[in-house]
């Protein structure tokens, strides 16, 4: 059974928007759309067909209801099943509301294959987390499963890939530990920090993969392959296409940089229910602000 994941699409209203890093960092790169369909061509060009995709979070640059529109209509052009979920820059009841339709599924609970597919909503924070009530969700979802091996799909990893940028909030890692304590994960695939990255929590291998819009090692997806209880995963990615020159990374990583060192510096509190969306709301504020642009263009 084969799995393609793509994640942080970024896929923005119109092409003439900025995506929210373009409108912090002050560069400007390419229409999130134009790589996506790059990717989704050699999904569709591979020798062996998946039978699904999943689309882990950040699938629209800022939750607006035509940039979910707009990425329905390309997935089912591609006209394989595909279960999402979101990130932090998705707004969530715009994306449960425009994303899904034909192919497209929210993601909740999956099985196939002998495995049993779970997906996690981590939030509008920079951190992510899942809540008590969602882990009691996914607990019940688990116990009641037909298949035995546990492959959990999120946004947000549940390790620091971000180094010193990366704030440091170990909540997703005790809520992952509570759900493997008691259901055994067998692999994590998750995204946000638009690069590849193979690493473990304690005995759980954890994939990060690059997003189709940008990131250090270019445009990307990853492949799994499942067989009986156990899979294999590679990633493709294109460090040519990328727009993001070593001058437009130095602007970008002085101007986000700023923000992520006084952020990283801050003590981090579990939040998910409290203030998860506020979060992200400040974010693209702040962002349109330092451009100049009045923040009420936000749905503009
Ligand atoms: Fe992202
Ligand atoms: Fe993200």
């Amino acid at each position: 059974m084969r799995v393609v994941q793509i994640t942080d699409t970024h896929v923005k209203a119109d092409a003439h928007d900025l995506a929210v890093i373009e409108w912090f960092g002050g560069v400007t790169l390419h229409d999130p759309a134009d790589s996506l369909a790059f990717v989704l061509a050699d999904i569709d060009a591979l020798d062996v067909r998946p039978d699904l995709v999943v689309a882990t979070g950040d699938l629209a640059d800022r939750g607006h209801p035509a940039a979910y529109r707009k990425l329905n209509g390309m997935l089912n052009d591609l006209g394989l099943p595909v279960l999402a979920i979101p990130g932090n820059h998705d707004l969530i009841d715009n994306f449960d509301a425009h994303l899904p339709g034909g192919v497209v599924e929210l993601g909740t609970m999956h099985e196939t294959h002998g495995w049993t597919f779970a997906f996690a909503r981590t939030g509008n924070t920079e951190w992510g987390e899942l809540g008590a009530a969602q882990i009691a969700r996914l607990d019940q979802q688990l116990a009641a499963r037909a298949n035995e091996n546990v492959f959990v799909w999120m946004h947000h990893p549940p390790v620091n890939l971000m180094g010193p940028y990366g704030p440091e909030a170990p909540f997703l890692a005790e809520d992952i530990g509570l759900l493997h304590e008691r259901h055994g994960v067998r692999g994590m695939a998750a995204g946000h920090v638009h690069g590849e990255h193979n690493v473990q929590l304690g005995d759980i291998p954890v994939h990060a993969t690059p997003s189709t819009f940008m990131g250090a090692g270019g445009p990307g997806y990853r492949i799994f392959d499942f067989s009986g209880d156990s899979f294999s995963t590679t990633v493709r990615s294109w460090p040519e296409r990328s727009t993001m020159t070593d001058e437009k990374r130095d602007t970008l990583v002085a101007n986000i940089g700023e923000r992520k060192r006084r952020q990283a510096a801050e003590p981090v509190e579990r939040d998910l229910e409290a203030r998860a969306q506020a979060h992200v709301l400040e974010w693209f504020e702040e962002a349109e602000t330092r451009r100049g642009r009045p923040a009420a263009a936000l749905w503009s």
